[in-house]
């Protein structure tokens, strides 16, 4: 197990690629807590992981909120230990057209896809810079490295995760302390199904025809599945893997290759 003695909190950890990860990583032998605002959903992630036989915690929180971050780093760390690995997973997606973006739904998406990235980062480093060791995992998207069509917001806030991952990676250099972000394409999620139903809605497609040119934007010609950005996940937060540093790490079929 490559992840025996870690303690890992995962954000948006109570479905998707969230609880794929918070269940690979529970596998490798690591305590995880998973932070979301729907509890249903945290704690039943929470009872799997306890099936595995490891602890496990599940917390009701909302990223975009410095006092829920900071009270959710307190639980964790005194209920699991320090935190060694953090995944900021939590994020959401809407599409519109620049023009007639609602402001608040450009303010939201930015807040909880980047400034909520930024807060648990924030609320977690200290820590593992006093104790020299840490993997931060920053879930970033493809729309991180290319723009995609009516996502300007959606985009707008996975590049500056990238950004963030980059900054942070040079500040920590040194540190015991990796900072990566993965970048997946089109992953089979609930956040995938609401894209098909968008689609559904703006053009009348059947979700059938929505969901293949969804699929047809990777030269795989499929949806990636939550365990393959889990996959990557843990080979991240694994011991070998303390050289890969400021990196985004696209699993998406082959759609983008830079
Ligand atoms: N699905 C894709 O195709 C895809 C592709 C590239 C990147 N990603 C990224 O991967 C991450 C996970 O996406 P997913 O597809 O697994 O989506 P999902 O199934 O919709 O899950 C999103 C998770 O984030 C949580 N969340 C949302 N807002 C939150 C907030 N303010 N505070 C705390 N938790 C919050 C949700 O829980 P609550 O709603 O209960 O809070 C849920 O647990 C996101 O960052 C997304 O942008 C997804």
């Amino acid at each position: 197990m490559r992840l025996t003695g870690q303690v890992a909190l995962v954000t948006g950890g109570g479905r998707g690629i969230g609880r794929s990860t918070a269940l690979a990583f529970a596998r490798e032998g690591a305590d995880v807590a998973m932070a979301a605002r729907t509890g249903t959903e945290v704690t039943a992630v929470s009872k799997e992981i306890e099936g595995l036989g490891r602890s496990a915690l599940a917390c009701q929180c909302d990223v975009t909120d410095r006092d829920q971050v900071a009270g959710l780093v307190r639980e964790v760390e005194k209920n699991l230990g320090p935190i060694t690995i953090l995944v900021n997973n939590a994020g959401i997606a809407a599409s519109a057209k620049t023009t007639e973006m609602d402001d608040d739904l450009w303010e939201r998406i930015l807040r909880v896809n980047l400034t909520g990235t930024y807060l648990c980062t924030k609320a977690v480093l200290p820590g593992m810079l006093t104790r020299g060791h840490g993997r931060i995992i920053n879930i970033a998207s493809i729309g991180a490295k290319v723009g995609l069509l009516y996502s300007a917001a959606y985009c707008a806030s996975k590049h500056g995760v990238l950004g963030l991952t980059r900054s942070l990676a040079l500040e920590v250099a040194g540190r015991g302390i990796t900072v990566n972000a993965i970048c997946p394409g089109f992953v089979e999620t609930t956040m995938t199904e609401e894209s098909i139903r968008r689609i559904v809605t703006k053009t009348g497609r059947t979700p059938d025809a929505a969901r293949q040119t969804l699929e047809a934007l990777s030269p795989q010609h499929r949806l990636i599945q939550p365990e393959e950005v889990a996959f990557v996940a843990v080979m991240l937060a694994s011991p070998e893997a303390s050289g890969i540093h400021g990196q985004a790490i696209n699993v998406d079929g082959g759609a983008v290759m830079f």
